[in-house]
C-alpha cells in the first residue's frame, strides 16, 4: 500500500522534529524524603516523634523504612507483627524539584500519579491539589497555577489505611454492618479492608501476611500540555466477514486558553497499523474539538483484511503475533503520538444448552480451547515490588514452560502492571481478569460506588488493548459467601440488594459500555449465563451444570480421584505444601524454628487448622518420620508435603481433563478448564502455590509440566475398583488411532484387582504392595507422545519400598543454556534399586528439567538449567538428593 507508506515517513520526520518541543514529560520518580512518627515503635521509651528517612518512588513505607534501618527485614520471623505499628501511622512524602523556563511555557501543566496507596492529601508549594482514596486509580491534577520557576515542593500526606478503614466501618455500622467484621485470628491481620479500595490482601490472607502499605506505588510525572493531552488510546477489535474492524478511541483532555470563552481546536488524526517493515494500513480524520468540554473522545476506524495479518494464539496453539498501532494527533500547537500494541484474535465464551445445564468454554479464533493454568496472586505483598521484571518474567515463563494457557488475576490483589500484561501477550497466556473484590460484602455509600465506577472505567481502558485478556469477572467468591452465609449475612435482604447493586447494576452495566468485545461473568465461582434467570443471588453458585466451580476438600484423600467434581470449568482447586527448606531458611531467626511444631511454623500457617489438614492428608499415603533429629524430620515433612500436593493436584487435574468430552448420567462434564490455586507466593510459608516466594519450583510445578502436556495418558480408578484409561489430547490433529483431535477418549476399562492378579506380581495383596503400573503412550516408531504416568494401586505407606542407593554425577557445563544466559549442566543419576519421588534441590538459582520422578531404570540423565553463574564442582556439592526410601531409612 504505497500511499500509506509515504504518509508514514512524512509523519516520522515531523514527529522527531516537533515532539521534544511540544510535549515534555518530567519524571518525579526516584529519591524523595519521608517522615514518620516512630513513637509507636517502642511506646514505652522516650521518642523524638518524627523521624526522617530516604524514600524511593515508586515505593512504599515498609520497603523504605527497612532500607533506612528503621525496621527489620519485613519477611523475617514475626516481623509482620513487629513492624505492624508502621501501618498505623500518618506518613509524609516530599519531593523538591526544579523545572526549566522552557517547560513552564506550556499552556497547561499536569501532575500525574499512576498509583497512590491509598489515602493522601497532595500539596504543591503548600497549595492543596486534592485528595486520593483509591489505590487502583490514576490521579491527574492541573498544576498550571501553582508550579513555579526554580524550586518546587510536592508533598503527599498519607493517613493510615488501617485507621481510615476502621473509621469507615464505625460509620457504616450505625446503619448496618458490612461484614466480615474481621479476618480469622490465625491470619494475624487487620480488619475492615472491604471498606476501602486498596489491595484486599494487604490486610492479610490465608496465604499471606498483613502489611497495610502506604506509598506512591506507581510512577509520578509532570506533563506540559498545549492544546490537548492524550490520556488513553483504546481499541475494540471485531472480526466481521473476513475483515478485522478496529475502532480506535482517543481519550483527550482539551485545554481552554485563558482569555477566550471557548476555543475550537482543529485536530488532524492519523492511525497507522504496522504490518511489516514496509506494509501499513492507515486512516486519517479531521475533527474540530470544542475545548469548553474537558474530556473528549474521538473515534477513528481501521479496516484490516483478515488475510493481511496473522492471528494471535494462546500458548500451545500457534504464535503470538502482535502489531504496533501508532496514532498521531496534530493541532496548531501540538504533535502528540502514542504507540500501542494489539493482537488479532476472537474470543467467545460459549454457554449453549446441553442436555442438562449450559456449556461453559472459551473459543479462541473458532477453536474450543481447554483452559490450563493457575491463579495469580500479587507478585509481592509490597505493591511497589509487584512489577519487578525478573519476578514477573520468571513467573510467566514458568507458566508458559509448563503448557499453561491462562492465568486468573485474582480479585484480592491488584490490576497488574503493563509489564505483566505485555508479557502475557507475548507468551500467549490468556488472562481471566477479576475486578478487585474478594471474599467480602462491600459498602454502598455514594462515594464508594463513585470510586468503583471510576476504577473500572480507568482500568478497563488501560488494559483492554491486551489480546491476552479474554474475560472480565466481577468478584471472587462473594456470591458464594452470600449464598453460603460465610459472614453471618443470613437471609437479610439488604446484602442481596447490595450485591446486585454493585456487580450487576454498576459493574455489569458499565462493562456493557466499556468493553463488549469480551465476555463478563458476575462472580467466580458462578453459574454463568444461568444467573440472570434468578437475578444473580439465591442459588448455589457451585452448580456443576453451569459456569465455573471452586473445589477444595481437605478431609478426603487427595489421591482419590472419585472425590473430584465433574464440572464445566474448575477455576480454583488446590492443596497446601511447605516451600523448600532453602526458602524457609531466608525467613527464620533461629535454627530451632526448623521444627514441625515451632512457633515459626504455627505463625506462618494462616489457614485455620491448616497444619492439621496437611498432616492428615500426608498420612493417607505416607508415614511421617520421627527421630531425634528434628531438622531432618522437618526436611522430610516438607518433602512429603510437596509430594502429597504434587500427586493430589496431578490426579485432580487429570480428572478435569478426562471429562473434557463426556457427561455423566446427571449431565455433568464437558469440562473445559482447570485453573489451580495458586501459582505464586508472597512470603515463606505453607501455601497452595506451585512456585515459592524465592521463585523455586515446588514439586507440583514440575508435575504441572506433565499433567498439562498437550497429550496425556491418564487413569481413573472407580470406587468399585474399575480402572479406566483415558487419552486426552488438546492437539488439533490426530496422532495415532487412539488420540482424537481435541478430545478425551476412554480407551479401555478393566478391574484393577483382576489385572494385578494376572500380571505376575504374586498374590493380589503382594502385587498391591509391590507394584506400580506405568502408563506410556508411544507412536508407531516407539517414541513417547505423552509424559509417563503412574497408577498407585495402594497407599504407598503400605508398599514394600527397597532402600535405594542413588548416586549423582554432575557432568559438564559445555551445554549452552536453553532457558537463561547461563550454562545448562548434565546430571547423571544411578541407582541400584527402584527409587520413588527422586527429588533434587540446591541453593544455586535454576531449575531441573524434571524432578520428583521415579527411577525404574538404573541410570537417568537430567539437565540443570542455571539462572546464575556456577561450576560443575559447586553444583555437584550443592545438590541434595532425596527419595522415599531414603527418608525412612535414615532412622533405622
Ligand atoms: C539518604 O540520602 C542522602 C543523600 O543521598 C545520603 O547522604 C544519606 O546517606 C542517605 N541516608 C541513608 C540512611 O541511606
Ligand atoms: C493499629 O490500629 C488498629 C486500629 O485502630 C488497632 O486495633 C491496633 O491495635 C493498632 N496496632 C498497633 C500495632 O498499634
Ligand atoms: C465512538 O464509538 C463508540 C462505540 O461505537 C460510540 O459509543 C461513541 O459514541 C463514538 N464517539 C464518537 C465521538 O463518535
Ligand atoms: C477510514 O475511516 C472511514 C470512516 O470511518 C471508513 O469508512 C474507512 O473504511 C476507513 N478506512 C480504512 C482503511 O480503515
Ligand atoms: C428478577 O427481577 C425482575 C425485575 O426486578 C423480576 O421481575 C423477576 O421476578 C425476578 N426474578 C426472580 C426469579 O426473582
Ligand atoms: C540420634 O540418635 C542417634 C542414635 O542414638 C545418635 O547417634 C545421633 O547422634 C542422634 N542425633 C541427634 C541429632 O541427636
Ligand atoms: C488402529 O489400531 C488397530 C488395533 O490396534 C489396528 O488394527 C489399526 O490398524 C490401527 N489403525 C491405524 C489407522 O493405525
Ligand atoms: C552406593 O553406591 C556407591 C556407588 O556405586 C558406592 O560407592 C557406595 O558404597 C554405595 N553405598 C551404599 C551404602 O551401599
Amino acid at each position: 500500500m504505497p500511499p500509506a507508506e509515504m504518509k508514514f515517513f512524512i509523519l516520522t520526520l515531523w514527529i522527531s522534529s516537533l515532539i521534544s518541543i511540544h510535549c515534555q514529560i518530567i519524571t518525579l520518580n526516584g529519591a524523595w524524603r519521608g517522615t514518620i512518627n516512630i513513637c509507636d515503635k517502642k511506646p514505652s521509651e522516650d521518642c523524638n516523634n518524627d523521624m526522617n528517612f530516604n524514600a524511593t518512588v515508586p515505593g512504599g513505607i515498609y520497603t523504605d523504612l527497612y532500607k533506612n534501618n528503621i525496621i527489620e527485614d519485613n519477611l523475617l520471623g514475626r516481623n509482620d507483627i513487629n513492624n505492624r505499628w508502621v501501618g498505623n501511622q500518618s506518613v509524609i512524602y516530599v519531593k523538591n524539584f526544579k523545572v526549566s523556563d522552557n517547560f513552564l511555557k506550556a499552556r497547561k501543566i499536569v501532575l500525574v500519579f499512576d498509583g497512590i496507596d491509598t489515602f493522601a492529601n497532595i500539596y504543591l508549594n503548600n497549595h492543596m491539589l486534592g485528595e486520593t482514596s483509591n489505590m487502583f486509580l490514576r490521579y491527574i491534577f492541573d498544576v498550571t497555577d501553582f508550579i513555579k520557576k526554580k524550586q518546587n515542593q510536592l508533598k503527599v500526606i498519607f493517613r493510615s489505611a488501617v485507621k481510615v478503614a476502621e473509621d469507615l466501618y464505625n460509620e457504616q455500622k450505625n446503619y448496618y454492618v458490612v461484614p466480615p467484621v474481621c479476618v480469622p485470628k490465625e491470619y494475624n491481620g487487620q480488619c475492615h479492608i472491604n471498606h476501602i479500595r486498596k489491595m484486599q490482601a494487604s490486610f492479610s490472607w490465608d496465604w499471606g501476611p498483613a502489611f497495610p502499605s502506604i506509598g506512591i506505588w506507581r510512577d509520578v510525572k509532570l506533563i506540559s500540555v498545549n492544546d490537548i493531552l492524550i490520556n488513553d488510546i483504546t481499541t475494540d477489535i471485531r472480526k466481521e466477514n473476513n475483515v478485522w474492524n478496529i475502532l480506535i478511541t482517543i481519550f483527550l483532555e482539551a485545554t481552554q486558553s485563558k482569555n477566550e470563552e471557548f476555543t475550537q481546536i482543529s485536530c488532524h488524526i492519523a492511525s497507522i497499523l504496522h504490518i511489516t517493515q514496509n506494509k501499513f494500513i492507515s486512516n486519517i480524520s479531521e475533527v474540530v474539538l470544542d475545548a469548553s468540554k474537558k474530556y473528549i473522545n474521538i473515534n477513528i476506524s481501521l479496516i484490516v483484511p483478515a488475510d493481511a495479518v496473522e492471528n494471535w494464539w494462546p500458548n500451545g496453539y500457534g504464535k503470538q503475533h502482535l502489531y504496533y498501532l501508532t496514532t498521531t494527533v496534530t493541532t496548531a500547537n501540538d504533535v502528540l503520538f502514542k504507540r500501542i500494541r494489539i493482537g488479532f484474535r476472537m474470543v467467545q465464551l460459549i454457554e449453549t444448552s446441553l442436555k442438562k445445564g449450559l456449556s461453559f468454554f472459551f473459543r479462541i479464533n473458532d477453536i474450543p480451547i481447554f483452559i490450563k493454568g493457575s491463579n495469580f496472586i500479587p507478585a509481592s505483598i509490597f505493591p511497589e515490588l509487584g512489577a519487578k521484571e525478573d519476578t514477573i518474567r520468571h513467573l510467566l515463563l514458568s507458566a508458559k514452560e509448563t503448557h499453561m494457557n491462562m492465568l486468573r488475576v485474582w480479585g484480592g490483589g491488584v490490576y497488574e502492571s503493563k509489564l505483566f500484561y505485555d508479557l502475557a501477550d507475548e507468551y500467549g497466556i490468556m488472562i481471566w481478569q477479576d475486578f478487585m473484590f474478594a471474599c467480602a460484602m462491600y459498602p454502598m455509600s455514594d462515594s464508594f460506588l463513585k470510586s468503583v465506577k471510576e476504577e473500572i472505567s480507568q482500568n478497563v481502558i488501560r488494559l483492554k488493548n491486551h489480546p491476552s485478556i479474554v474475560v472480565w469477572a466481577g468478584n471472587n467468591e462473594n456470591e458464594a459467601a452470600l449464598y453460603g452465609n460465610w459472614y453471618g449475612t443470613g437471609s437479610a435482604q439488604v446484602y442481596r440488594e447490595d450485591y446486585v447493586k454493585l456487580y450487576v447494576n454498576l459493574l455489569k452495566r458499565e462493562m456493557e459500555k466499556l468493553d463488549l468485545t469480551r465476555p463478563f461473568v458476575v462472580s467466580s465461582p458462578g453459574n454463568g449465563a444461568f444467573e440472570k434467570t434468578y437475578n444473580y443471588t439465591g442459588v448455589n453458585p457451585y452448580l456443576n451444570l453451569y459456569g465455573d466451580v471452586h473445589y477444595y476438600n481437605y478431609i478426603r484423600n487427595g489421591w482419590d480421584i472419585t472425590q473430584y467434581p465433574q464440572t464445566r470449568f474448575c477455576s480454583e482447586y488446590g492443596f497446601q505444601s511447605w516451600p523448600s527448606i532453602y526458602t524457609i531458611a531466608t525467613a527464620i531467626e533461629n535454627i530451632k524454628d526448623l521444627h514441625i511444631d515451632s512457633d515459626f511454623v504455627k505463625h506462618r500457617q494462616h489457614q485455620p487448622l491448616g497444619n492439621q489438614y496437611m498432616l492428615q492428608l500426608i498420612l493417607y499415603n505416607f508415614v511421617v518420620p520421627q527421630s531425634n533429629d528434628s531438622i531432618r524430620d522437618f526436611a522430610s515433612y516438607i518433602y512429603l508435603s510437596q509430594i502429597n500436593q504434587a500427586v493430589s493436584m496431578r490426579i485432580q487435574t487429570e480428572k478435569y481433563r478426562q471429562t473434557k468430552s463426556e457427561v455423566n448420567s446427571i449431565g455433568e462434564g464437558m469440562t473445559m478448564g482447570a485453573l489451580y490455586w495458586q501459582l505464586n507466593d508472597v512470603w515463606q510459608a505453607p501455601s497452595w502455590s506451585s512456585i515459592d516466594k524465592e521463585g523455586r519450583w515446588k514439586m507440583l510445578h514440575y508435575y504441572v509440566k506433565d499433567f498439562f502436556a498437550p497429550i496425556i495418558v491418564t487413569s481413573h480408578l472407580s470406587i468399585s475398583n474399575e480402572l479406566s484409561i483415558y487419552i486426552v489430547s488438546d492437539r488439533l490433529y490426530t496422532l495415532t488411532n487412539c488420540t482424537e483431535s481435541n478430545k478425551a477418549i476412554k480407551v479401555t476399562s478393566f478391574w484393577l484387582d483382576a489385572f494385578l492378579s494376572e500380571v505376575g506380581c504374586g498374590t493380589l495383596e503382594s502385587a498391591k504392595r509391590s507394584c506400580i503400573a506405568i502408563l506410556s503412550l508411544t507412536d508407531k516408531s516407539g517414541s513417547l507422545i505423552a509424559p509417563i504416568n503412574y497408577i498407585y494401586s495402594d497407599a504407598l505407606k503400605n508398599a514394600d519400598i527397597p532402600v535405594a542407593n542413588i548416586t549423582m554425577k554432575t557432568k559438564e557445563n559445555h551445554l549452552p543454556g536453553k532457558l537463561s544466559n547461563y550454562a545448562d549442566f548434565k546430571i547423571v543419576l544411578s541407582t541400584d534399586k527402584i527409587a520413588l519421588f527422586v527429588w533434587l534441590e540446591t541453593n544455586i538459582r535454576g531449575r531441573f528439567s524434571e524432578n520428583g520422578f521415579h527411577m525404574f531404570v538404573k541410570k537417568k540423565e537430567i539437565i540443570f538449567h542455571a539462572y546464575e553463574a556456577t561450576t560443575v564442582e559447586l553444583l555437584q556439592s550443592n545438590i541434595k538428593l532425596m527419595d522415599i526410601s531414603n527418608i525412612y531409612n535414615a532412622y533405622t
